[in-house]
């Protein structure tokens, strides 16, 4: 865990300790075999995740995106939207066979993300001259308020919602095709015409 000697409240603080606080508990999950505590860790993330993104996209974003750069910004917007439909899928409990699969990679691509803002975004953020600590405060008082009020549904959730499960297609076609790799082959029989594979039926 590096140190960058920064105020507490210092914007960029607060978030270096947010990606703390999830990698830990990424760390968590895979250490554990118990599915309550899993479950309990994913809860408890999700909050996190939600919470951090909602901080960084309304006040942090805004704030550094012009100094950073449009190519580190919209990459960073890019990550998020790919972190929310996963985070959004593991609320709906959309394949709840894939669930454990699907916190993995909401971890890969938050583990992923975090590098890229630690590395490039934060230390090029860092060098505008700003008042970071009233930034960080507004941050803080916005998380608190979110805390009270429970964090408004994102257009991701919405999407989720409307595909009604059917937005996980690899998911469902694996649930719908349990066995499909130890069936003994059929021998075709004088010829007969054979129906052709339903394999993308769902689509
Ligand atoms: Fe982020």
């Amino acid at each position: 865990m590096f140190n960058w000697m920064l105020p507490e409240k210092h914007a960029v603080a607060i978030l270096k300790k947010d990606h703390d606080t999830v990698k830990e508990l990424f760390e968590k999950f895979e250490k554990t075999n118990s599915s309550a505590e899993k479950e309990r860790i994913i809860a408890k993330a999700l909050e996190e995740l939600k919470l951090h993104a909602a901080i960084e996209e309304e006040i942090f974003y805004p704030a550094v995106r012009k100094h950073v750069g449009k190519d580190l910004m919209n990459e960073a917007d890019e990550e998020h939207h790919v972190a929310k439909v996963l985070i959004a899928e593991l609320d709906a409990n959309a394949a709840p066979d894939h669930r454990d699969a699907k916190f993995t990679v909401l971890a890969e691509n938050v583990r992923h993300h975090i590098k890229e803002e630690e590395n490039e975004m934060l230390p090029k953020a860092k060098e505008l001259d700003m008042d970071f600590e009233a930034l960080g405060q507004k941050m803080l008082d916005r998380k608190k308020a979110l805390k009270r009020t429970g964090i408004p549904e994102d257009a991701e959730h919405a999407m989720v919602a409307k595909a009604n499960g059917k937005g996980d297609s690899p998911a469902a076609a694996a649930r719908r095709r349990p066995s499909a790799t130890h069936r003994p082959a059929k021998k075709a029989l004088g010829g007969a015409a054979k129906k052709p594979a339903r394999a993308h039926a769902s689509k």
